[in-house]
């Protein structure tokens, strides 16, 4: 269950936050947790989840390592910073910050060499779905932001796609468990198809847009629908733990 916090929660709110959260019963062999603060907050993020079982993780990074690159970040500043992953291709980046297939496979393949563990983020507009190209979309954006990893024909099986559909996040319209399970079949056959070992079964899919407590446990059900990353409702303990706490009966 990975928390997406965008561009939201000052030093004070993250520690409210994250006290709330590292409080709590939550039973780590059942599910694996972690957040993305923004920059400025994730050192206190790495310091107040320290000796606990909740990763961390940046929302977005450069691919070069250092240089002149005024306002970026690089994978080695977010190793420092307590970060085993990083968010790649997420679709504000990709929409409002006109990130290409292109710059996105040079930051996964940037992430994998670091040692960062990247977050893939794909996912169709509403008028690609009502157009009925969204396999189509998932397909070439799978290709073309996984590009070197397919020429090598290798995908560390550690590596985290994540299907968020851009009509869904922050819409409060989630797609059915039966649209998200779809997708993400067609994503494990295409892992299959594309790379040599099982990534296909081992690589975890995780579904974004709209993921609330009283729809994750309908989404977890779908057979290839391995967790959530989640926007608006992490942002509260009750709804983050909540949603944390999904295999609860
Ligand atoms: P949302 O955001 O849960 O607020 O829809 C999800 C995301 O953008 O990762």
């Amino acid at each position: 269950m990975a928390a997406n916090w965008k561009m939201n929660l000052s030093l004070d709110e993250t520690g409210d936050l994250l006290e709330r959260v590292r409080g709590a019963e939550v039973d780590f062999t059942k599910v694996d947790v972690l957040v993305a603060p923004p920059f400025t907050t994730l050192q206190l993020a790495n310091r107040l989840l320290a000796g606990t079982d909740i990763l961390l993780a940046g929302q977005n990074m450069h691919w070069e390592g250092k240089g002149a690159f005024t306002g970026e970040i690089s994978p080695l500043m977010l190793k420092e910073a307590g970060c085993s992953h990083v968010i790649l291709g997420h679709s504000e980046r990709r929409t409002l910050f006109f990130e290409t297939n292109e710059i996105i496979n040079r930051k996964v393949n940037a992430a994998i060499e670091a040692g960062l563990i990247p977050i893939l983020c794909i996912g169709e507009t509403l008028k690609e779905r009502d157009g009925k190209k969204t396999f189509d979309v998932i397909r070439s954006q799978l290709n073309e932001s996984l590009k070197t990893s397919c020429q090598r024909r290798d995908l560390p099986e550690s590596v985290v796609l994540a299907y968020e559909p851009v009509w869904s996040i922050g819409t409060g319209k989630t797609a059915t468990p039966e649209q998200a399970q779809e997708v993400h079949l067609f994503v494990r056959r295409w892992l299959g198809e594309n790379f040599d070992h099982d990534s296909g079964q081992g690589i975890r899919i995780l579904y974004g847009g709209s993921v609330r407590p009283d729809n994750i446990k309908e989404l977890m059900l779908q057979p290839d629908i391995d967790g959530a990353l989640i926007g608006g409702a992490s942002l509260r303990a009750d709804s983050f733990l909540s949603i944390i706490r999904f295999y609860k009966g």
